[in-house]
This record gives structure tokens, sequence and C-alpha cells, in this order.
């Protein structure tokens, strides 16, 4: 059976999806890698170590044409064409965006297997591809937040006198918040944190950061799946009430806060930039769900009256080679997972086969991405 590892050709995009490291182990298992050339370089895996791990270095049609194809971002047009009936693609395929993408997938033939629907169990936290690359964005926004900021992160004691350290402020404190919030910490920063679960507040604290206390109902963990509930109207004002003192407070603002499947929740709104002193910076994680500062324009610095609003898209991009190593590394614990004596299983009785599985034997098998595109709501 072979493996596919086609470049990423979407603009910005530097990553991978399986490493030498995991081709080597992949080789081992008797699966053909053929990785398209040139496909790991960006990363920072050049072609030789594919081969020295055994790996086959081949054209983007060979690639694309194999068993099972692993992709970082979802497939244009011209790649799904070359994609064999019956044939399985793995990777972040943002369904719930792109439901046109699924429809041609399905159309194809393809089973498309994709991260983002991964149910997140303590069996599955290994193949947890939106954790990882979470955790890449967190750390890089930080370090984007410290770039763009015209003051040190931390105190620094000089013969120039004392400096004092930046503030900054986390907006949702799941996986990219939480490691956005250890990163500022490392770097000197003064940070505290926001999140509607009521759980986020023991994980900030045990960071060192201070949780922001609002007059704004905290959910339970128990009750919400793990996940936040979009706030009634009412709670929503209040948030935005309480929260401008704090946003006006602090020199940094990294905003994380997302429902899935939702619009972002809006927190910094343009009267809170207003609020900020000139040279602040934010950064807003939730640009792609619509963002959380009213202000942000993907992958654009906005300069709002000297406050700059940052909003990447690609920032796991911007440590690939991690990033790289950890996609590659929850792509091998799904093999683990899908093969059995016969192959790759697609077994729709398997809570994380049937979680990940968007389209099968033709069909959409996913009922919000079938819900959309039948312009139903997802
Ligand atoms: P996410 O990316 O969906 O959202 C980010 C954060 O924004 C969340 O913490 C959320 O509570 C917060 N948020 C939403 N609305 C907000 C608002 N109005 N104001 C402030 N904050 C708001 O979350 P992520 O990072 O995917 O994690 C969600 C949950 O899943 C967490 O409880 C996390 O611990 C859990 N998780 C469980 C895993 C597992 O068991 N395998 C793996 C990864 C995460």
């Amino acid at each position: 059976m072979q493996i596919g590892v086609p470049n990423q050709t979407a603009p910005k995009e530097r990553r991978v999806g399986i490493t030498p490291d995991v081709a080597g182990r992949l080789v081992k298992q008797e699966f053909t890698v053929a990785v398209e050339r040139g496909a790991g370089l960006a990363a920072g895996f050049p072609d030789s170590e594919y081969e020295a791990a055994g790996a086959s270095i081949v054209e983007a049609s060979n690639a694309w044409g194999s068993d099972v194809v692993v992709v970082v971002t979802p497939p244009e047009e011209s790649s799904i064409a070359m994609l064999r009936s019956g044939a399985i693609v793995i990777g972040l395929l943002r369904p719930l965006d792109r439901p046109d993408i699924v429809q041609r997938l399905a159309t194809q033939g393809v089973t498309t297997l994709s991260f983002e629907t991964l149910p997140r169990t303590t069996k599955a936290q290994s193949m947890d591809v939106l954790s990882s690359q979470a955790t890449a964005a967190g750390y890089q926004a930080a370090l984007v937040a410290a770039t763009a900021l015209q003051k040190f992160f931390p105190m620094l004691t000089t013969a120039a006198g004392t400096i004092a350290p930046a503030k900054a402020l986390i907006l949702g404190a799941g996986v990219a918040g939480l490691q956005a919030i250890a990163t500022a910490k490392r770097l000197g920063a003064m940070v505290s944190a926001y999140d509607v679960r009521a759980a986020a507040a023991e994980q900030v604290e045990s960071l060192g950061a201070t949780f922001v206390k609002l007059d704004v109902e905290q959910q339970s963990d128990k009750e919400t799946g793990g996940y936040a509930r979009e706030l009634e109207e009412e709670a929503q004002k209040r948030l935005l009430m309480q929260l401008g003192e704090h946003v006006a407070r602090n020199d940094v603002v990294i905003s994380t806060a997302a429902i899935p499947g939702k619009r972002a929740p809006v927190l910094v709104t343009k009267e809170m930039v207003e609020g900020m002193r000139p040279g602040s910076v934010v950064v807003d994680l939730a640009v792609a769900t619509g963002g959380n500062c009213e202000l942000s324009k993907a992958d654009e610095v906005v300069d709002h009256n000297g406050v700059k609003i940052i909003a990447p898209t690609d920032l796991p991009s911007g440590v690939a080679t991690h990033a790289s190593q950890m996609f590659a590394r929850n792509t091998l614990n799904l093999f683990g997972h899908l093969v059995h004596e016969e192959g790759i299983r697609i077994d729709l009785e398997d809570e994380i086969t049937a979680g990940m599985c968007i389209t099968y034997e033709g069909k959409v098998t996913n009922e919000r991405v079938a819900a959309l595109l039948e312009g139903g709501q997802s």
C-alpha cells in the first residue's frame, strides 16, 4: 500500500504531512512512501532524508495517485483530479468551511478522514492534530506579539534604569491560549487570561498567570463537554462591558476564543482598541472564523490609532519543522489505529474513524457537512 506525501501549495504553507522519521517508521511497517519532490523542504526536511529513510521521491501525479494521501491543507481542484477512486485522503480538510471540496472528494469516490472532526477523547489524544497545531499557533502568537511590541517583555534592571515588564492579556485559554500564556510568561511578561469555561481558571493559574474574574456565568466542562457554548446576548454584553478596562490596561492582547462550528465571539471591539495605548498590539488567532477583534483583517496588520491588530492565519507554518513533526506523529498514531491485518480498515462503528470520516463510498457521511451542502444549518 502506497502512502503519498504531496507538496503543500497553499500560500505561505510550509508544513508537510509526513516527516522523514515517520516515513521511515511507515516503511518498516511495509508501506511504500512516495514523497513529492521538495515536499518537506520548506519545513526543513530535504528529499535526501526521506530517501535515507526508505521513501521514494516522486512527481506530483504519483504522490497524489497513492492509496492513501496525507495532506496538511485541503487539496485544490487540480490535485483532486489526480486522486484515484477508492483512495483515502487524511489531513486538516476544513470540512465545515469548504463543503464544496468535500462534495468534490465524494464525487471522485475518495474516502476523506479529517482531523478537525476527530473526537476529543483520551484514546484519540495522540492523534489530535488540532491540539498539536494549536500548540504551535499559541507559541508563535506570543512571539509575533513580542516582535511587534516596541517594548521589552521582561522586567530589566539596567544602569539606564528599571524597565517595567510588558502586560499581556490572553483571551480564551484552550490549547492555543495556554501555550501563548506559557510562552509570554517565559519571555517575562506579566500575563493574565480569561475564559468562559470554569476549568480554565486552574490551568491558567498553574502556569503562573492571573485569571481574570468577570461577572459572567462560568461554564462547566461537564455540561458543555469541554467546549465553550455561545453566550446569550445579555451575557455577551456584560462580558464586553467588563473586558474593556482589562484590554486598556494591557500592552498585548492575544485572542484565541472559539466556539466549534460557530463564528468566533467578538471580545475586542473597535472602542476597546481605541482605549489601548498607542504602540499596543492585538494578535487575533480566530480570524479564520470571523475574528475576536472587530478590526482584524486576515493576514494583514491593521494600524488603528497606533495600535497594531495582527491576524495571521499561518502561525503553525512559522514553526514548520516542529509543527510538521507533531502533525506526522499524530498521523502515524492514526495509522496505528486504522491498520489491521487486512490493511487499512474504515470501520464506521469505530468512534474515532466514524468521527473523522467525512466522505465514504461516494457519499458525504458527516451529517453537519451534508446539511450544509443541502443548504441547511450545520
Ligand atoms: P477552542 O479552540 O474551541 O476554543 C479556545 C478557547 O476559547 C476555549 O478554551 C473556549 O472555552 C474559549 N472561549 C470560547 N468563547 C469564549 C468567550 N466568549 N470568552 C472567552 N473565552 C472563550 O478550544 P480548544 O483549544 O480546542 O480546547 C477546547 C477544550 O477541549 C478544552 O477544554 C480542552 O482542554 C479540551 N481538549 C481536550 C482534549 C482531549 O481530551 N483529547 C484535547 C484538546 C483539548
